[in-house]
């Protein structure tokens, strides 16, 4: 997600074979990766040299020597040169290597580990992270933000996989001057832009990686009703060619993944169903300056509060804005997918069910609409559903470009006190973005904005505040998560592999979700 106007107004690191292999020029440049990983089987993926067939061999050492198995595939101008090949009968638990051929040209090695049985008691471990974007300013070499130090830290994890949670280009950059890649031919250009760095092909390769998309794969707050089909088959095309993932028109990018007893890793498509944002056609937005309202579903006492700030808030939201949000028929997820993922969640046996989620489902309250709680009741309904009818259920977001732990209420500020659902949220990042803080304090062009935003609004408990036991705007980071057969834990950490830290110096304490 990018803020609007109004909404701004309120390390060297250990790298892995394909980046060995960057030093002298690559026939596979853009390095290899596997992904969709289950107990038997993966998506291994390259971009190859030429069109024309290429073999895949797979097998239990590095040398390629061991269990050895070749499996074939074709790269296709059509699709970039890029090539996924399905391999299966793979033994559960296991480190697989692969190296892909063309003629005499060699990719380098890549490596995953397959799933332990949904009957294993393994400890499982895994990081994610979201929003990267290697975009330079115009007339310079270098990227804009960073190169990926965050990609570098999660690849030297050495985790069974890790999970790449959207906005893993930037079709429409931040980077001023830069115009947006709207064809499938122009997203192909983004992608390599990103891999151009060695952090990513190192942490593509080094293990098993779940892509998954957000908006600006397609466009800054996408929707199809908004935005037109012709977006969305490119930004599916372009995403479906470089990421090495299966995807459905029946059910899009939704995916199910087990890691043994104690882990079940859902990946939620919110992006090819969901109905129009609240201020397509003029809703929620005012009629003489064009800008959303602020924080439409804000009690008016917390709209007064901020008033001096933003003047509009001392009125009530816009007519027809607040039914809006609430209407029950609009949906985030579409009703085949909401239907697919509640009876996939409740019916699971693992111990905890993470939900990968591209957009917060906190409810944050400013500029509500791309993310679920622009679409209130059917977060609602599936808040309920979840607290309810699953245990164990975890939201791991990205798109903020902010950490922010917080547990998920049905309504913090509501007239019968907060709604808990017992549920907690960890949003992290960014990876390569203009940060939160740094969005903030430009437009208000006071650095002290994003602390008092934090410390007046985000930290204190409710009814004051949000009561976020962590709040840190300004620090490019990953969530690495460990899941054992009696709690769940997060470490938020930044580039270098430390813990988050607070502008006071205070640590992101772990999180840690118990078993029920
Ligand atoms: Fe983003």
């Amino acid at each position: 997600m990018r803020r609007p106007p109004l909404f701004l107004a309120l390390v060297c690191l250990p790298l892995g074979p394909a980046s060995a292999a960057a030093a002298t020029p690559s026939p596979f440049p853009q390095g290899v990766a596997a992904g969709e990983i289950t107990a038997r089987s993966a998506l291994v993926w390259t971009r190859a040299p030429r069109p024309g067939p290429v073999t895949v061999e797979v097998a239990l050492d590095r040398r390629l020597t061991t269990a050895r198995r070749v499996r074939r595939g074709r790269a296709t101008g059509a699709a970039d040169r890029t090539v996924r090949i399905a391999v299966a009968g793979l033994t559960p638990a296991t480190r697989w290597f692969y190296r892909f051929r063309q003629g005499r040209a060699t990719s380098p090695v890549g490596s995953f580990r397959t799933a332990p049985r949904p009957s294993s008691p393994a400890t499982v471990r895994f990081a994610f992270a979201g929003d990267a974007d290697a975009q330079p300013a115009p007339g310079s070499t270098e990227p804009f933000y960073n190169r990926f130090e965050v990609y570098g830290r999660m690849a030297a994890e050495r985790n069974d996989f890790n999970v790449s949670i959207g906005d893993t280009i930037y079709s429409d950059s931040e980077v001023p001057g830069v115009p947006p890649a709207l064809t499938r031919r122009a997203k192909w250009s983004k992608y390599r832009q990103n891999l151009a760095l060695p952090r990513l092909r190192a942490l593509r390769a080094d293990t098993g990686l779940y892509s998954h998309w957000d908006d600006h794969e397609f466009v800054n707050d996408f929707s199809r009703a908004e935005s037109g089909a012709a977006v969305h088959r490119a930004g599916v095309a372009a995403f479906t060619d470089y990421a090495p993932v299966r995807y459905r028109s029946a059910t899009g990018l939704y995916r199910r993944f087990r890691w043994g007893r104690h882990l079940e890793v859902f990946l939620l498509d919110q992006r090819s169903f969901r109905d129009a944002k609240a201020t397509a056609g003029g809703t929620c937005v005012d009629a003489t300056t064009g800008i959303p309202d602020l924080a439409p579903t804000a009690p008016q006492t917390a709209r007064n509060a901020f008033s001096a700030l933003v003047p509009a808030l001392a009125a009530p939201p816009p007519p027809g804005c607040l039914d809006r949000i609430r209407d029950p028929s609009r949906t985030l997820l579409g009703r085949r997918q909401y239907a697919a993922f509640t009876s996939a969640v409740a019916a699971s046996s693992a111990t905890f069910k993470v939900v990968m989620n591209e957009t917060p489902i906190q409810e944050l309250y400013a500029l509500p609409y791309d993310r679920w709680a622009g679409y209130a009741a059917e977060r609602e309904r599936l808040l309920r559903f979840l607290s309810a009818r699953v245990r164990g259920v975890v939201f791991l977001t990205t798109d903020t470009h902010a950490n922010l732990v917080g547990e998920v209420r049905l309504d913090t500020f509501g007239p019968s006190g907060p709604g808990p659902t017992g549920i907690t949220e960890v949003v992290a990042g960014p990876v390569a973005t203009m940060t939160f803080a740094r969005e903030l304090g430009a437009v208000l062009n006071d650095p002290r904005a994003p602390d008092l935003l934090a410390s007046t609004f985000f930290r204190p408990p409710p009814p004051r505040g949000l009561g976020m036991r962590c709040a840190v705007l300004d620090t490019y980071a990953y969530g690495q998560v460990e899941v054992t057969a009696r709690r769940l834990t997060v470490r938020l950490k930044d580039g270098a592999g430390r813990p988050v830290r607070h502008p006071d110096g205070s640590s992101c304490k772990p999180v840690v979700v118990e078993a029920g």
